[in-house]
């Protein structure tokens, strides 16, 4: 039962006012004024009375239900305090049968959302923000699945565009087989680089590249040749960070795959006025839409970033007929993609306002030294990866040294505290990263929130008795009513997030589980309480441990059930 739908049934009965608004109105108060508050402003206007009048006459007249212990009046506000072994037993029970389906829903039944994120570039290494479009995009990923929608992952690779003529020209003045094939995608990346700097004297190695990538255009074998060979290369490196963050896409149609599905667009475009033709190139003037002009094809007929992209929107809405379809990268796109999604709406298509969504996200700064690489901020994603389940495996080797299992836990608390840490805060916050923030045991992290999980299971397992069937009203105490509450919360919280395409809402509850969980195991006696008692904190102890395994699920990161 909701039991705040109960208490406005309740007052709206009392009162004459309308149930849904009574309950709009009722608001969450500190634990120690009551469990649901109700103000009574709103009421002093019809009833012409102080509100604090109304409040008083309200809690002595009302009868009260078996769901509440009493109503107090408090100033101009009525609260209201839950029989708690009531509540305990009208919340458990769900929770419990629902085990790792409790919190989803069916509000995107039939609904399809296509999510881009991750989409490294070829020939470069994974940098940060890769890591962070695949981490917010994973969760995202999850939380609309949890909510009954269908999502469908894109790894939109960075693989084409007139870079790849440079790689192409840099190997055949300076590169080498051999080379390539021993240092992979590093080699690939000194040849970009050193094709700029060769570059600045001999501006004919500019000419060069673009005959090569016009080659790719058209088909030549021998530049597509190498071009797959790249790719291939590519594409091995950022599986290496997808196996350790166990992220998998359904498709990854990356911008080669736009080649050939660019002109009916472009053409479409010219015809129907909205692109126009400017010294050579052609465009859409967003001026009206406070937007610089978005360029479509370059007075050399090139496409650019953004034809692919407009291109890409429609395809996907007549792919998969989404009814969201989210772009995940950093900031800095922004503009991007609100000229994107204007010159898609400008085309005629009205749903681009309301199913195109952009999720940027700002910067995570990492701290000098070991972590940046030698190439300024070209980070090596892999290795701050490895970095933090090495310093996860010594603190295991101190605090627990008899675990079992020590490498794989090492690797779900090393990649989970990253992951965690990531998506702590709302998305477009910059953060700076801190080893000791990110990997503490205490505190607001990943490895506390898992430690919690694995401290559930613990006492589970310890236990001797069947929990099953417990007596929840047995369930009163203040650190049990709030825990209860908290875990109470999970499908309003999943909701939000996927509102607002904002994952930290679900980190940030479940952290407030294991923060209420450890203060009720701290104040509250287990295995040492009685034997009904016993069976009604393992029951309890049973839920948040299932609630927390979800929800970190959802973000990506796994709760090892020892560590
Ligand atoms: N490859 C791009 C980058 O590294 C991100 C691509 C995002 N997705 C897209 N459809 N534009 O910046």
């Amino acid at each position: 039962m909701d039991f705040k739908i109960e208490i406005a049934g309740l007052l709206a009965a009392a009162t004459e006012l309308d149930a849904q608004e009574v309950a709009g109105a009722i608001e969450i108060p500190d634990p120690a004024m009551g469990d649901f508050a109700f103000p009574c402003f709103k009421l002093a206007k019809t009833l012409k009375k102080a509100p604090g009048v109304i409040a008083t006459e309200i809690a002595s007249s009302l009868e009260l239900p078996a769901f509440l212990q009493s109503v107090e009046a408090s100033g101009p506000y009525l609260n209201f305090f839950v029989n708690r072994g009531f509540y305990a037993q009208s919340i458990l029970p769900k929770i419990y049968a629902e085990g790792s389906n409790f919190g989803k829903s069916e509000i995107g039944k039939g609904g399809t959302v296509v999510i881009d994120y991750s989409s490294p570039n070829m020939a470069k290494r994974f940098h940060i923000g890769h890591l962070r479009s695949t981490v917010f995009g994973h969760a995202l990923y999850n939380i609309f699945n949890f909510l009954g929608y269908k999502s469908f992952s894109i790894n939109y690779l960075g693989d084409w565009g007139t870079q790849f003529g440079k790689i192409i020209t840099a190997y055949e003045h300076w590169g080498n087989k051999n080379t390539v094939e021993a240092e992979g995608i590093e080699e690939l990346e000194r040849l970009y680089v050193k094709f700029h700097q060769e570059a600045g004297d001999k501006p004919e190695l500019e000419d060069e590249a673009r005959a090569w990538f016009l080659k790719m255009e058209q088909g030549d074998e021998y530049a597509l040749e190498l071009w797959r060979w790249f790719k291939e290369i590519s594409m091995a490196d950022h599986n290496k960070i997808y196996k350790l963050l166990d992220v998998k896409f359904d498709s990854f149609n990356g911008e080669s795959y736009y080649n050939d599905k660019m002109q009916p667009v472009v053409d479409e475009l010219k015809s129907k006025g909205v692109a126009v033709e400017d010294k050579g190139a052609w465009i859409v003037d967003l001026e009206d839409h406070k937007m610089p002009n978005c360029l479509i094809l370059r007075s050399d007929g090139a496409t650019i970033y953004a034809t692919r992209d407009i291109t890409s929107v429609l395809h996907r809405k007549n792919e998969y007929n989404f009814v969201k379809a989210l772009y995940v990268t950093s900031k800095e796109q922004i503009l991007h993609f609100a000229q994107c999604f204007k010159v898609v709406e400008l085309m005629g298509h009205d749903w681009a306002s309301e199913q195109l969504v952009h999720v940027p996200f700002g910067y995570l700064t990492l701290p000098e030294g070991k972590m940046s690489s030698r190439k300024g901020n070209a980070l090596l994603m892999e290795d701050v990866l490895k970095e933090s389940v090495e310093r996860i495996r010594k603190t295991i080797e101190e605090k627990n040294p008899n675990l079992p299992d020590k490498e794989d836990v090492a690797k779900q608390v090393g990649v989970g505290a990253i992951v965690f840490n990531d998506l702590y805060n709302s998305r477009i916050k910059d953060v700076e990263f801190s080893w000791e923030r990110a990997l503490s045991f205490e505190g607001e992290t990943g490895p506390y929130v898992q430690y919690t999980h694995a401290r559930c299971c613990s006492v589970l397992t310890k236990a001797e008795l069947d929990f099953a069937n417990a007596d929840l009203t047995l369930l009163v105490a203040d650190e049990e009513l709030e825990l209860i509450k908290t875990l109470n919360n999970f499908p309003t919280k999943v909701q939000e997030a996927g509102e607002r395409y904002e994952p930290f809402i679900i980190s940030r509850f479940v952290m407030s589980v294991a923060q209420a969980f450890n203060k009720f195991y701290h104040d509250n006696p287990i295995l040492k309480a009685d034997a009904e008692l016993q069976k009604a904190r393992l029951h309890l102890t049973h839920c948040t441990k299932t609630v927390i395994a979800t929800a970190l699920g959802i973000l990506g990161i796994k709760a090892p059930q020892e560590m």
